[in-house]
């Protein structure tokens, strides 16, 4: 425990008359009574300058022992982020001192009066500027970390997206229910995390991946038009745009046609926007359907910021002599290409390292040239014929300084790949406008995919998801045929992020069975799981359908950071751990006891 010499005064000596970060030159001339903390001390060897900062800002405080003596003895002994209440006399500053960076550098305090209110350690990073320090340090000094400007803005910039979604859906007649965070599993592609219930031993508790089932239940209930922000849990591999525990801006409707979504969703991401940034966005969105995003970019999420383009040369090197591309073709498998234009330029060492990176990572072999005038360079141009070039040329749109960079191999795998190396080469030639606000429908989703791991299908978004009604029939015709059906899904992208996603439901008792026997689960195990959905469908469920947007992304996306843990006041690390609290941690054996667990060792 930090020692804390500070006789204990629960409550300031005066009432605050104004934030420091928030006087301007029009204060000046009134007596102020301010509380902050000591963001910079100067000591002129007579005169003492503070920076006192609060959630605002910081504002210049001047202790001129003539003046003042008490109060100056006070700022002698103050260190940084100490905090103190002061009083004094707002000021203009002669026009040599005036400090155009700040908002309150028209003006200075005169202080006249000072207490400490508690002493600080020595913060263990600095508090002004970037941050600087290692990210688990400023995860176990949260509460320092979080008094940065940068981190008071980003929260504040999340609270008035929030504001701005309220304000759409309220306006639009949705009403904000809450769903309980003491449920059961419900699929979403994740692992559960788990609460023992201690009066049903040996029962569990699973908290909700997201309110999915409980809001079509409301649904069911009556409501026509629900949204929460709602906490999600999910125990799955984290990344920077991922968290165990995240908010959603879910929303569900009764009867919506696909556009009502659509449209419902722009507007509500428009006021985000509105509220969040100042920043009018454009409406509507693009759309592009799965397929074409697959083949175009490599991803279900494309980032339309940068316009590179996959090529497939599948049919261009039809019937080639170069053996590797040969032998593929030949397996059924596929060709696809990047074409960088001349003025990127890649150097043979990095050429080098990128097939290297994706051997040894992948097991896929590069093939890479550069296109002259007068033919291909590079380890595989001599395999290539000139009427294959000219082919290549033709589909890839080459003109000569381009660089091909090409991959062979099954389609479902060559293609993301292409899509990150797309991403990579983009960010590594600038190719990305950080102004840019490129959203994007992403629908047709499939319904199913195959899993080679567990040998069956799974469902593409949720097992929840409405097939197009076209595709009914493709449910009759067994597994094989049901891998063609489409759903009525579609994500919000937002360069490249996914921002959120949602369908039109299945509101039938007979198709929801249907699909769960599609995805191996029989009658009776979705009667134990879901008997509850099942028997709310029974009872005159209306069509419906809705969507969820990541909170978290949101405001990543808003305040121009790639972390989501730059815009969550308590993240979690890599590790899902929480450095400053110490979460996860053991319990007692009595506590385990009241459970009835055991822990394996
Ligand atoms: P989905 O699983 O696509 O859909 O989630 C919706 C949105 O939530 C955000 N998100 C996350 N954000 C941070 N950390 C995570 N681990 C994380 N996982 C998801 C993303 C994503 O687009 N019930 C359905 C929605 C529906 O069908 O209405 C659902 O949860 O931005």
């Amino acid at each position: 425990m930090p020692e804390n010499n500070n006789a204990f005064s629960p409550m300031p000596p005066w009432p605050r008359t104004n934030y420091c970060g928030a006087l301007r030159a029009a204060d000046a001339g009134r007596e102020v009574a301010l509380w902050g903390w000591v963001a910079t001390r100067r000591d002129h060897g007579g005169l003492i300058f503070i920076d006192l900062r609060d959630r605002e800002g910081i504002v210049q405080l001047v202790f001129n022992p003539a003046h003042n003596p008490a109060a100056h003895a006070v700022a002698e002994g103050v260190r940084g982020e100490y905090y103190l209440a002061i009083k004094g006399a707002a000021v203009r500053r002669s026009a040599a001192t005036i400090n155009a960076e700040l908002p309150t550098g028209e003006i200075e305090i005169m202080a006249s009066a000072a207490e400490v209110l508690n002493t600080s350690l020595a913060p263990p990073f600095p508090l002004a500027g970037p941050d600087s320090a290692a990210e688990e340090i400023r995860l176990k000094y949260r509460y320092l970390d979080l008094r940065r400007a940068e981190m008071q803005s980003n929260l504040r910039r999340r609270h008035q997206a929030l504001r701005g979604a309220r304000a759409y859906l309220d306006e639009h007649g949705f009403i904000e229910i809450e769903t309980p965070i003491l449920f059961r599993a419900t699929p979403e592609g994740a692992r559960d995390y788990l609460v023992p219930s201690r009066v049903n031993p040996g029962r569990f508790y699973a908290l909700p991946q997201s309110p999915q089932l409980l809001k079509q239940i409301l649904m069911v209930a009556g409501f026509d038009r629900y949204y929460q922000i709602a906490r999600c849990f999910r125990d799955e591999d984290l990344r920077a745009n991922r968290q165990p525990e995240f908010s959603q801006i879910d929303i569900e409707m009764t009867g919506p046609r696909l556009e009502d979504i659509h449209r419902m969703a722009e507007g509500m991401m428009a006021s985000i926007y509105q509220y969040g940034a100042g920043i009018t966005i454009e409406r509507p969105f693009a759309q592009m359907p799965y397929d074409e995003a697959m083949e175009r970019f490599g991803s279900d999420k494309p980032d339309l910021r940068c316009a590179l383009e996959l090529k497939n040369l599948t049919a261009a090197f039809a019937g080639t002599s170069f053996k590797v591309f040969a032998e593929a073709i030949a397996r059924g498998e596929s060709i696809y290409a990047i074409a960088l234009k001349g003025e990127h330029q890649l150097s043979r060492r990095e050429l080098d390292e990128m097939a290297e990176t994706l051997r040894s990572r992948q097991g896929m072999g590069l093939a890479w040239a550069k296109v002259a005038a007068d033919g291909w360079q590079g380890p595989i141009a001599k395999f290539v014929s000139a009427k294959e070039r000219a082919r290549v040329a033709d589909v890839a749109g080459l003109v000569p300084g381009a660089t091909l960079l090409m991959l062979a191999g099954p389609r479902g795998k060559v293609r993301p790949l292409l899509g990150d190396l797309r991403l990579a080469l983009a960010a590594k030639f600038k190719l990305l406008d950080a102004a840019a606000l490129k959203f994007l429908w992403v629908v047709d989703f499939p319904l199913f995919d195959y899993s080679e791991e567990e040998k069956r299908l799974v469902s593409v978004n949720h097992p929840f998801t409405a097939p197009r009604p076209e595709d009914l029939p493709l449910l009759e015709a067994g597994p094989q045929r049901a891998l063609e059906a489409h759903a009525l899904a579609y994500d919000m992208v937002l360069n490249g992020q996914e921002m959120g996603g949602g369908s039109i439901r299945i509101h039938n008792a007979e198709l929801q069975l249907k699909v769960f026997e599609l995805l191996g689960i029989p009658r009776a195990e979705a009667a134990a799981k879901f008997g509850f959905l099942l028997d709310a469908l029974a009872y005159g469920a209306p069509p419906h359908g809705g969507i969820a947007f990541g909170v978290d992304r949101i405001a990543m996306m808003l305040c121009g950071t790639d972390s989501l843990r730059d815009v969550m006041a308590f993240p979690k690390t890599q590790r899902a751990v929480d450095p400053m609290s110490g979460a996860p941690s053991e319990v007692d054996a009595r506590q385990l006891r009241e459970l009835s667990i055991r822990v394996a060792q």
